[in-house]
């Protein structure tokens, strides 16, 4: 039916960094979705659409009732679900959300005028790389869920647009391990992806204008916490 996603595409959530039953404790524990959430979860999971996993989903709850974001970007929309699950638990926040591809855009903007009920949402379609300079300023928290490879080309743009104080999270940057060995032990074509987190970790996790964190959950989580105004990346 969903033609984006194959079999294979949630391939490192497959192969999760922590133990496997250490996850499905997680998993099974930590309190189901209920409602459109529960809905759009399980088809991402029938169709192979990679949305965040459910100890993720747990995470996140926490954070937004915790940190209360007022404004939040969003790169990587697919089906809406992170969205709408971060408009659920931080009801005062408005949300700013980019995708580029047609097909997982049609069921956002589907989902978004079923559930979108306080109408929180609004979806920015095309390339982040395109559309996030003419993004306005102000937000507070970001959450970066593309193409991983990418985030150090989008972070300047993003730093930029966040409030001192703002955090930022990146998900799956572990490579289901991959970033932990040397790069001759990993697959040829995984090979942009680790440059380009390695890149990133360079630039932000000893960063004195950034205060860096890794989370080990789904494929890993890098969080950031912007401290000043100025931020410059380190090579
Ligand atoms: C992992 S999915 C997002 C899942 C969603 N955040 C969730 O958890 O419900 C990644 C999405 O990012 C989009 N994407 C990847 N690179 C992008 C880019 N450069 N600009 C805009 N969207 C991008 C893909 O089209 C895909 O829908």
């Amino acid at each position: 039916m969903v033609k984006s996603y194959s079999k294979n595409a949630n391939h490192n959530m497959r192969r999760p960094v922590v133990k496997e039953e250490v996850v499905r404790y997680m998993r099974h524990h930590l309190a189901q979705n209920k409602g459109h959430l529960e809905v759009l979860e399980s088809f991402a999971k029938t169709e192979n659409i990679p949305i965040i996993p459910h100890e993720t989903v747990a995470y996140f709850r926490f954070l937004m009732q915790t940190l209360k974001p007022k404004k939040i970007l969003e790169i990587g929309t697919a089906i809406g679900f992170s969205a709408l699950l971060m408009a659920e638990y931080a009801p005062e926040a408005e949300i700013v959300t980019i995708d580029r591809n047609p097909e997982m855009i049609g069921f956002a903007k589907e989902n978004f005028a079923k559930y979108d009920t306080r109408q929180q949402i609004r979806l920015v379609e095309g390339d982040a790389a395109e559309v996030l300079a003419d993004l306005e300023a102000g937000f507070d928290f970001v959450f970066m869920d593309s193409a991983k490879s990418k985030y150090i080309v989008f972070l300047p743009e993003i730093l930029e647009r966040l409030e001192v104080g703002g955090v930022v999270v990146l998900d799956d940057i572990f490579q289901g391990g991959d970033i932990a060995k040397p790069i001759e032990e990993v697959r040829r074509g995984q090979r942009t992806i680790y440059r380009g987190l390695h890149k990133l970790f360079d630039a932000t996790l000893d960063n004195p204008s950034l205060t860096a964190t890794l989370v080990p959950l789904g494929d890993g989580l890098l969080m950031l916490r912007k401290n000043s105004e100025q931020v410059t990346l380190l090579d």
